[in-house]
């Protein structure tokens, strides 16, 4: 193998909170894209380690737990299971699925806080921290609601504005409330320990400018950010639940959710490859690093984590790409869980095909941060035009002419007409025109250009209308039979289901990504029995999700 088809990998998606399900917002920005990336890389032969784990600390998930009358351990347990089940159910290729609660976890972050608090990167100072005297609790984060301090928004929880996207620290909110009884807190003094994010300033601001793979939105975005300032962070939080600071003097505190959980990046991927026999630190330090997220934790991605990196001399890797992409939308309006606008994922795959879905998400997410728009009746026109009707019927139509003309047999070819030599170019250039594609992140532009080659494999076919006689179509059966083939691959990481069946129907392993323009299917080879691959949606059956919505 050369060099550059050894490349390594590694491949995160944001960490799921260990506090509900997984649903089509989540899927479309973070994790189908890197899952079609590594299934891309792995065909490509690259060495890749694409990693994901439960967020199992922080104060959502203590409520959560309070309120379900569970231990957080038991809360986070269930939902670490079921969400890696929903991810399966979709196909996503996760080489491993853990959590921020590990031991390998906790013992990283507390590494990371010893290293930095002897760098001179922390400092700590006594506050004054918000206390529910009713409650006998002090309310960090998500047990205070109140106003936010930048842009006035109301009924925000006090780490962050939904509506504006500022991070902040304990204390900025204006006009806290309890979050269990509503009361107006009183305020109590507590030691905390601070992370100098303003101290890291001017070399996060050199690594933003010099790494020219993110972003470049995103990057002008976090350089304002940095422009105006960046606050020093409050990593402490004075709750049971969370990976415990590591001095005497903070016993009973913890850290705070967003310093240990992209941590687990780190921890997750170095305890799967050193369990898979090889050095993990080794292979994350030399390899190309891609932590795909939604644009809603923009500022803990670009500002946070690579602070947190930088503050240990690069001793771990910084990212390479931060692919950070919009929000979903569904029917125009936005995702609502209380209010009912909002589809689960385990919901719609029990009405759906996996394919489907990756299919439609895929083809209607740009590599940048607008917001994307779920439609049932464009998801309708969609599925049935370009999977079934373009890319179902070639392949149909291949395998099953194969059958009745060749008898399932293939023909071996005669000397090409032009027609033909123009086709068996196209089945050799396809693969590197999506390849590239893919490699710059466009994954929505790569599907596209499949799609055209599909086409132009039917308009060939139709040219060539195998099925009017018995002999003479030697030459388009053959062809035909390989663009099946071709296809299979270049649709594999993002309908891997359905390509798995049609490998089956071609009676062939599909290969890897750059065998894709050769002619593997040589003549005498027998293929198995064609089936159809796409069944079409019926309109009663859109009909009946968008009742849904509006019940
Ligand atoms: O916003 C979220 O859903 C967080 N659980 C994402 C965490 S990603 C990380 F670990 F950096
Ligand atoms: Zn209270």
């Amino acid at each position: 193998m050369n060099g550059k088809l050894n490349k390594k990998i590694t491949i995160t998606a944001a960490l799921p909170y260990a506090n509900g399900e997984i649903h089509l917002g989540h899927i479309t920005s973070t994790y189908l894209p890197p899952d079609i990336f590594a299934r891309y890389s792995r065909s490509k032969g690259y060495d890749v380690a694409f990693t994901c784990a439960s967020d199992d600390f922080g104060t959502p998930i203590l409520i959560e737990a309070e309120k379900a009358k569970k231990t957080p351990e038991e809360h986070v347990a269930f939902w670490n299971k079921r969400d890696y089940e929903d991810f399966t159910a979709l196909g996503i290729s996760f080489d491993f699925f853990y959590k921020t609660s590990s031991k390998e976890n906790i013992k990283l972050v507390q590494y990371f806080f010893t290293k930095l608090y002897e760098k001179g990167h922390i400092y700590k100072q006594n506050i004054i921290q918000q206390y529910c005297e009713f409650d006998r609790k002090f309310l960090p984060d998500r047990y205070i609601i109140g106003t936010c301090p930048y842009c006035g928004a109301e009924k925000q929880y006090s780490d962050g504005c939904e509506n504006c996207g500022r991070a902040f620290t304990q204390g900025e909110i204006k006009n806290p409330k309890c979050a269990i009884c509503g009361r107006t807190p009183v305020q109590k003094t507590s030691l905390h320990y601070f992370f100098k994010l303003s101290s890291l300033a001017s070399k996060l601001k050199n690594w933003l400018t010099s790494n020219e793979r993110l972003q470049s939105e995103v990057k002008n975005y976090v350089l304002k950010w940095i422009e105006d300032g960046l606050r020093d962070w409050d990593i402490t939080r004075d709750i049971s639940w969370g990976v415990p600071i590591p001095l005497e003097e903070a016993k009973g505190k913890v850290f705070y959710g967003w310093f240990d959980n992209h941590l687990c990046y780190i921890s997750t991927t170095i305890f799967h490859l050193d369990n898979t026999g090889r050095n993990g630190k080794e292979f994350w330090n030399s390899s190309e690093i891609y932590h795909y997220i939604g644009k809603d934790i923009i500022y803990h991605h670009y500002l946070f984590l690579p602070a947190m990196r930088l503050g240990l001399q690069e001793e771990y890797k910084l990212p390479d790409y931060i692919p950070t992409r919009g929000h979903l939308l569904l029917q125009g309006k936005k995702f609502s869980k209380s209010r009912g606008w909002y589809i689960g994922l385990k919901e719609f795959l029990a009405k759906f095909p996996p394919d489907y879905l990756r299919f439609y998400l895929t083809r209607i997410t740009p590599y940048d941060q607008s917001d994307i728009n779920f439609d049932w009746d464009d998801f309708d026109a969609k599925i049935n035009n370009e999977l079934v009707a373009n890319i179902g019927n070639f392949l149909y139509r291949a395998l099953s002419l194969l059958q009745s003309k060749a008898g399932g047999i293939v023909p071996e070819p005669t000397k090409f007409d032009d027609a033909d030599t123009k086709f068996a170019e196209k089945i050799k250039s396809i693969a590197s025109i999506v390849g590239r594609q893919i490699e710059q992140n466009e994954l929505d532009k790569a599907l596209k250009s499949i799609l055209e080659f599909s086409s132009s494999c039917n308009e060939y076919f139709q040219h060539k209308a195998p099925w009017k006689q018995n002999v003479g179509n030697e030459n388009c059966l053959y062809l035909a039979i390989n663009a099946a083939r071709t296809l299979g691959i270049l649709l594999s990481p993002y309908i891997p289901f359905s390509t798995q069946k049609l490998a089956k129907q071609l009676n062939v392993e599909l290969g890897k990504w750059d065998s894709a323009g050769e002619l593997t299917i040589k003549p005498k080879y027998e293929i198995g029995k064609p089936e159809i691959l796409f069944k079409k949606i019926e309109k009663e059956q859109i009909q009946e999700q968008k009742a849904k919505l509006k019940s």
